[in-house]
């Protein structure tokens, strides 16, 4: 970017290494300012040559209106839909995306499902805490399968092992003595064993790759990393004639204010009544199965994210491509100090998810089974736990933001939610009020 934002970077050099609280703050600040900022034609907004698509792709035909809600670009900064109840929230149904993957219906002028699958704006505070997480369950998973493979070449016998990390289960794989590995069994995770915490649908790895992707996709600001000359051959690759639109250090600043964003906590009801409401409602809602997937808390080893993170490929700024990764200590902020730990000493990430992918349909209950594309070869009923943390501060619900209660919302449970949503639909009047009461404590705080 020119002007006003050009090259984050703390005190104008490069951010490598561990940050000290005034650098990273200082980082963050320029990450709000991009994240707030509503760009314009100067800044390099607009891609008259190219398509939202996530791997570089030239347009067939002209634009011809730069602005359309449907194939982008579609907003003037990330917090136009990103801002219930404040910046880096979620948003209402008007700020819906129409995601496609881009390629042959890049094109594409109607809302029409054929085309793309609606989707309702997530919010991001806690999503630090999210691909750390992730990162660390990733590893758990691939060490499992290396023992897998270790112990089958070992003993000349087939393994076949469960895949578990903290509490998390993932379905079996099967090592054979020659190396190879049986896929079919596994459950909610892709093939390569890594853990993808973003997007409704849980395909996204990083909030790098995801800001690259939405720089682009809602903006038509290219950033280098990927639209750069290494990849395209040019400088200009959206043909709006501004070059180097977005620099590594302008995403590392964007990323850096999003992965610092506060976690949703858990309110204290001032009125007594609703307080014990929402105590009793938390028991119910874990009497009745809504924590097989809605888990109250999933345990975090180390509060340093780094940036690029380990899972990155090609087309995202990643561990391979930098001397040494930026190292922000998510422990010196105030909002951190207040998470519970357990007796190792572990984080307790409060996320009421499970960063497990699972089917949200049935023969009877099918309300969210409303996709026709289906997106990186995953179903097209199949969904990510949403993380209820924050859920009173976001509504309306549901991947399409079309159900505006969190009742309506829990009697679309079907498939693997189908046990726990009957339970919920034949529990007496004032039981559901308890569980509803209780998913109303939980807010996300400025
Ligand atoms: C036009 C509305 C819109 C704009 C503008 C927008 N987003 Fe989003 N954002 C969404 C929607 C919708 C989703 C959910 C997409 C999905 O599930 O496929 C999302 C999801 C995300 C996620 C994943 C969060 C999670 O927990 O799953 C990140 C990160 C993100 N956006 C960052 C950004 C950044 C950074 C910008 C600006 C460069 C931006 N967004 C601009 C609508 C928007
Ligand atoms: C099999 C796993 C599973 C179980 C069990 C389950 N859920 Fe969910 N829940 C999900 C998934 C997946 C989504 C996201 C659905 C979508 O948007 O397509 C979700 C979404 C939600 C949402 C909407 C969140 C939002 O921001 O839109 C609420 C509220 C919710 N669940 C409450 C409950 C309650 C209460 C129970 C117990 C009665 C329950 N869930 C049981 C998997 C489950």
């Amino acid at each position: 970017m020119k002007g006003k934002y050009a090259g984050a970077g703390v005190g104008g050099a490069d951010v490598w290494g561990h940050l000290t609280a005034d650098q990273l703050n200082h980082l963050t600040d320029i990450g709000q300012q991009l994240f707030m900022a509503r760009f314009t034609v100067e800044d390099g907004a607009g891609r008259p040559g190219a398509t939202q698509a996530i791997v570089p792709t030239k347009r067939k035909h002209p634009v011809l209106n730069e602005f359309s809600r449907t194939a982008g670009i579609d907003a003037n900064a990330c917090s136009s839909c990103h801002n219930l109840p404040f910046p880096g929230g979620a948003g209402d149904f008007t700020t819906n995306v129409f995601v496609s993957e881009g390629f042959e219906s890049a094109d594409f002028d109607t809302t029409d499902p054929q085309f793309s699958d609606e989707r309702g704006t997530n919010s991001l505070f806690g999503d630090g805490l999210l691909e750390l997480l992730a990162r660390e369950m990733t590893t758990d998973l691939q060490k499992e399968r290396g023992d897998a493979i270790a112990l089958a070449a070992q003993t000349g016998e087939p393994q076949r092992v469960a895949l578990e990390t903290k509490g998390v289960k993932y379905g079996w794989i099967t090592a054979q003595p020659d190396g190879l590995v049986d896929m079919r069994e596994l459950d909610g995770i892709d093939m390569d064993l890594v853990i993808r915490p973003f997007s409704q649908k849980g395909v996204m790895t990083s909030l790098r790759q995801f800001t690259v992707n939405a720089l682009n996709q809602h903006h038509g600001m290219e950033p280098v990393e990927r639209f750069g000359g290494r990849w395209t051959g040019t400088t200009d690759f959206d043909e709006d004639g501004h070059p180097d639109e977005v620099s590594d250090g302008d995403v590392s600043a964007l990323v850096a204010w999003q992965a610092t964003l506060p976690a949703p906590v858990q309110k204290v009801p001032d009125d007594p009544k609703w307080r014990q409401m929402a105590e009793d409602g938390e028991k119910l809602f874990t009497g009745i199965g809504c924590t097989s997937c809605h888990m109250e808390s999933l345990p975090l080893d180390s509060l340093s994210f780094s940036d690029p993170g380990p899972e990155d490929m090609a087309g995202t700024l990643n561990v391979t491509q930098v001397k040494e990764p930026a190292v922000y200590d998510l422990s010196q902020r105030d909002w951190t100090k207040k998470l519970k730990r357990n007796d190792k000493g572990q984080v307790l990430v409060p996320l009421f998810g499970d960063l497990k992918r699972h089917t949200m349909t049935d023969n009877d209950i099918d309300q969210l089974g409303n996709e026709l594309i289906a997106q990186r070869f995953v179903d097209r009923n199949i969904f990510m736990t949403a993380e209820l943390w924050g859920v009173a501060s976001t509504p309306p619900y549901g991947h399409r933001n079309d159900i505006t209660t969190m009742d309506g919302v829990i009697r679309a449970h079907g498939g693997d939610g189908r046990k726990a949503r009957d339970a919920y639909v034949n529990a007496s009047d004032e039981d559901r009020s308890k569980i509803i009461a209780f998913l109303k404590t939980l807010e996300i705080e400025q």
